[in-house]
């Protein structure tokens, strides 16, 4: 039987390395027989048996945007047809999804890329593409009957995750590495009432104690190797194709640090193309920070074989990561659809952030290396000019304003070794001025700024 409405959608878990098929997962959401990542996969889909029609599930989800009810009204579970099945009585949503997608007019003729779009996941409820995956994945905890959600994090899962374990009368514990989170995100989980615990590590130490801690304790684990966060974060793929009118762009760019969300991109494309949805790939290629660049070294150095973890170090503190745990997911997406991974220095990735947001959008420091890394592309003739590029832009410029400022004062670089290269950003800078509060000072302002502009 061909259709669309396929609400029980069977899906089944699989190992991506030693391929078994366990009926539920562990608590750390490992294989219990090699310890590699589980993944989602729905054996009708490639059986052929009960395949989905791809035109009638295109118009069954342009409808549901009329719909009033609160999941149609979500930009993921919208979507459910192509997602585990949940019953709706256990949907937390905050109507996530739904994100703009905008052209970008300067940083077009900036990088001579004319067709140059951004997805700006900054748009979401908490202002981070973590709602996606979260709404599905704290759905998931309800229906189990957890009552503590558990997460380590730069921040923006934290954020994201106490918000969705508040809306479903659950408790929220949140680890995060002392003094390396943004104060936005930090204020975020606070607010929503998270018991937020800043630990003197790193975010891979966070992980490491949540990691033995889910195996004592009765809280469920939200970070991205459950494999209901890719799926909510699936959804990205698919709204940003229904926006596109089902033509794949040629390039979509991703920031790079656990890997989760280059992950739930590729493997949404390729569902795509097998429910014949879109009939091509994009090149998936991903970004990190040079100073946080363990999967870029893995690719270039080693052929992916193996990833050696590091100590991170990087300003876009939300990709501060070292040793990502989905890199092998992510492995599979730049092999499937041809991308390229890509590292770009502290200095470049806060001019591209000034640059997104002299288009009048906006991202935070995380976000702005796809536009960091899209110039290297360009550059090295992996992007052609002629060629359609998406930009994922991942957090609100709100999430970090320090760094804004910082930035636009001159000061975000002074004293470290990256002090003289940043000297060519001055031109990027918007100083705010004082002056006098008189008519006459504001006028004179006005003429030296169009003097300069
Ligand atoms: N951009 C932002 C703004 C992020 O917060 C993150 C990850 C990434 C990019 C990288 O995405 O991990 O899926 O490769 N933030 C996580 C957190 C780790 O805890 O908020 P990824």
């Amino acid at each position: 039987m061909s259709s669309a409405r396929n609400t029980e959608t069977i899906a089944k878990l699989r190992c991506i390395a030693c391929g078994a098929t366990p009926d539920s997962a562990a608590r750390d959401f490992r294989c219990t027989a090699c310890g590699d990542l589980l993944e989602f996969f729905f054996p009708a889909w490639s059986s052929g048996q009960d395949a989905l029609d791809p035109v009638a599930l295109k118009s069954l989800w342009l409808e549901r945007r009329a719909s009033r009810d609160p999941l149609d009204q979500s930009g993921v579970w919208r979507f459910r047809e192509l997602l585990p099945h949940i019953p709706a009585e256990h949907a937390i949503t905050l109507r996530e999804g739904n994100t703009p997608l905008y052209h970008l007019p300067r940083c077009a003729r900036s990088t001579g890329v004319e067709n140059l779009h951004a997805k700006h996941q900054g748009m979401n409820p908490t202002a981070s593409f973590k709602d996606t995956g979260m709404t599905f994945a704290a759905s998931s905890a309800h229906q189990s009957g957890f009552h503590w959600v558990a997460c380590a994090s730069t921040g923006n899962t934290s954020a994201s995750m106490a918000a969705y374990a508040a809306r479903g009368n659950m408790h929220s514990l949140v680890l995060i590495p002392e003094g390396k989170i943004s104060w936005g995100k930090l204020s975020q989980s606070l607010d929503y009432g998270a018991l937020t615990c800043q630990l003197r590590t790193d975010f891979d130490g966070c992980v490491r104690i949540l990691g033995e801690l889910v195996r004592q304790k009765p809280v469920y684990l939200l970070n991205s190797v459950n494999p209901y966060r890719i799926e909510g974060q699936k959804t990205l793929a698919i709204e940003l194709m229904e926006q596109l009118a089902w033509e794949p762009p040629d390039h979509i760019i991703v920031p790079g640090g656990n890997l989760g969300n280059s992950s739930a991109i590729g493997k949404a494309l390729v569902e795509m193309r097998q429910l014949k949805l879109i009939s091509r790939l994009p090149k998936v290629s991903i970004i990190q920070a040079q100073g946080a660049n363990p999967f870029y070294r893995s690719v270039r150095e080693f052929g992916g074989k193996k990833l050696e973890p590091m100590t991170a170090d990087t300003l876009a503190t939300a990709i501060r990561i070292g040793n990502p745990a989905s890199w092998k997911k992510a492995l599979r997406v730049l092999r499937a659809t041809g991308g390229e991974v890509e590292q770009v220095t502290e200095v470049e990735i806060a001019a591209a952030k000034a640059e997104i947001g002299a288009d009048g959008i906006g991202c935070e420091p995380a976000s702005a290396v796809t536009l960091a890394g899209l110039k290297k592309l360009s550059r090295g003739g992996f992007v052609k000019p002629g060629e359609s590029v998406v930009l994922v832009l991942t957090g609100h410029l709100l999430k970090d304003p320090d760094f804004t400022i910082k930035f636009h004062r001159g000061d975000l670089f002074t004293g470290t070794p990256n002090e003289i290269e940043a000297a060519e950003t001055k031109s990027l800078q918007r100083d705010p001025v004082v002056l006098d509060a008189s008519l006459g000072a504001v006028v004179a302002a006005l003429a030296a700024a169009e003097r300069t502009s």
